[in-house]
């Protein structure tokens, strides 16, 4: 009986002491190499909030450490659960890394987020979601449909979105009050464009009864949520990434999948029967490479990718955005006469005046600062490299370490943006955000040759809709909305967003 006591002791004890030496493995691995340390905690690493987001929150977690080191140090190093990570300090050193030293660096943490479920096929197609090679062609795919030309030809779909969004708030007023939650508004409209955009087809989401989700835009709402807390399930893994592999983990849903591969063969035998011909948009461009061997699966990936971030990041940074200017209100009074001396007779607007407006763009640029939805890029360092940390010290890099660049810390700290938690589109007046890129301050799509392949939809996307909201309506604030919302990737208002919209005499 003892013998057995003994050897069942024996074995916790080999077991507690192996998981020990698993998860401090490697919390010696910056000391050595002469880096600062971010002191780790033995089962959370240094965040915390990775694997107890409940109560804390990744990115408030970076913030705390960032706060400790900035200013004294380009960069410290950090265990993402157990692995070792730099986080980077200095935005010049991340100008660096994204862009000067990008071929060291090509790879990012998400790309080891697929391939534990052979169906999980879609997320595998997007290049947000892939590494070498793959990621090139992917992108080079990708981007081939979202040139400036193409979103030019494309641009009444945007316009026709834009009507259908005042349509939708006049129904709105007179049914139920000129009070409208405006997140649920904001997610209405890029849905529809999007909808309209990658599957020529209409959403309903604007042009359905008052408050009724359609099953487009409930489809993806279910999805998107989905797929961001798969980002906070797989930063979890990261402590012992082989259960991915024995859950299968997946990043969509096999009902999402199932949606988006009926819906793009639907969109594409409309097509192809003579609906919408001659239209140029993503749907034209899906056909053009499958005439030239991409198979439907990759047409469904591609049209996802496009619709991840043109639904939800650029929904969220129009919300964000109507919420910023109606807390004040001498912005938009500004924008609005920016806006209204744009517009010709018959309220119509260029593609190319709408993107010259140097007010709207300051606005949108403060909003995605104070916003950024995207806000930390991990990068696995691909090819060995010497950082410079400064003080004469440096730090050799080998293939597998990962850093992060911390870009939402960067664009709320004083020293860099004076009173960063005020909205001041000021600070971007004269070409400042080109020049905040490059000191690699502002970082709201990224940088270097990962930067963000939608970035000019995003933009018309958001611009388009505060352009028609703020031609129709002065927007007012009915109640303050507290920031707390945490998806994995950044922290978002935390309720609803009740926003009072009053018709414009013209
Ligand atoms: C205002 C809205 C948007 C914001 C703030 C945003 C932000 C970002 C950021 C910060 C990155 C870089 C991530 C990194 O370096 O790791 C990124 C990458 C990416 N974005 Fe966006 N995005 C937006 C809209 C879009 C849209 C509309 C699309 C699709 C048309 C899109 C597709 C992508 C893709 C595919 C990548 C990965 C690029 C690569 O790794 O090569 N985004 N986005």
């Amino acid at each position: 009986m003892l013998t057995a006591i003994a050897l069942v002791l024996c074995f916790v004890h080999v077991t507690f002491a192996g998981v020990y030496f698993y998860l401090t493995w490697y919390h010696r691995y910056w000391d050595k190499r002469g880096v600062v340390t971010a002191k780790p905690l033995t089962l959370l690493g240094t965040y915390p909030g990775i694997l107890v987001n409940k109560s804390r929150s990744l990115i408030l977690d970076v913030q705390e450490i960032y706060n400790k080191y900035k200013d004294k140090h380009r960069a410290v190093g950090t265990f993402i659960t157990r692995q070792p990570q730099l986080l980077i300090l200095d935005p010049a050193l991340a100008h660096e890394i994204l862009v000067d030293k990008f071929s060291h660096f090509r790879d990012t943490i998400t790309s080891s987020f697929t391939g534990h479920n052979a169906d999980d096929k879609f997320v595998a197609r997007s290049p947000f979601f892939s590494a070498g090679e793959d990621w090139k062609r992917r992108r080079t795919e990708n981007v081939g449909g979202l040139t400036p030309n193409r979103l030019k030809l494309a641009f009444t779909i945007w316009e026709q979105s834009g009507r259908k969004l005042v349509e939708y708030i006049e129904r709105a007023r007179r049914q139920k009050g000129d009070v409208i939650e405006t997140r649920d508004l904001s997610y209405r409209f890029t849905a529809d464009v999007m909808a309209d955009f990658i599957w020529g087809i209409d959403a309903g989401s604007l042009s359905g009864d008052v408050g009724e989700l359609g099953a487009f835009q409930k489809t993806s709402t279910d999805w998107t949520v989905f797929a961001f807390s798969s980002m906070i399930r797989f930063n979890k893994t990261l402590v012992a990434p082989i259960m991915r592999k024995l859950f299968k983990m997946r990043f969509f849903t096999k009902a999402s999948d199932e949606f988006f591969l009926r819906l793009t063969k639907d969109a594409i035998k409309l097509r192809q029967g003579g609906s919408g011909e001659g239209r140029t948009d993503y749907l034209s461009h899906l056909l053009q490479l499958q005439e030239r061997g991409n198979t439907i699966h990759d047409s469904v990936g591609h049209a996802l990718t496009v619709h991840l971030d043109g639904y939800e990041t650029s929904g969220a940074v129009l919300y964000h955005m109507l919420y910023s200017l109606s807390e004040h209100r001498e912005e938009q009074e500004k924008l609005r006469s920016e806006i209204l001396d744009a517009l010709d007779a018959n309220a119509n607007i260029s593609y190319e005046q709408l993107n010259a407006l140097p007010y709207l763009d300051q606005c949108v640029n403060e909003s995605l600062r104070l916003t950024t939805p995207i806000g930390f890029f991990m990068r696995i360092c691909t090819k060995p490299i010497q950082l410079d940390l400064g003080k004469d010290k440096t730090v050799d890099l080998e293939p597998g370490t990962t850093v992060m660049v911390p870009a939402f810390q960067y664009h709320h700290d004083d020293g860099i943006y004076p009173e960063a938690s005020e909205f001041k589109p000021d600070r971007f007046e004269n070409g400042a955000a080109s020049a905040f890129n490059k000191r690699g301050c502002f970082l709201p799509f990224g940088d270097g040759p990962r930067i963000c392949l939608g970035m000019r939809v995003g933009q018309l996307s958001v611009k388009t809709a505060i352009l028609h909201i703020l031609s129709n309506y002065l927007v007012e604030q009915t109640k303050k909305v507290p920031m707390g919302a945490d998806t994995g990737l950044g922290i978002f208002l935390n309720g609803d967003v009740e926003l009072k919209y009053t018709k414009l005499r013209k």
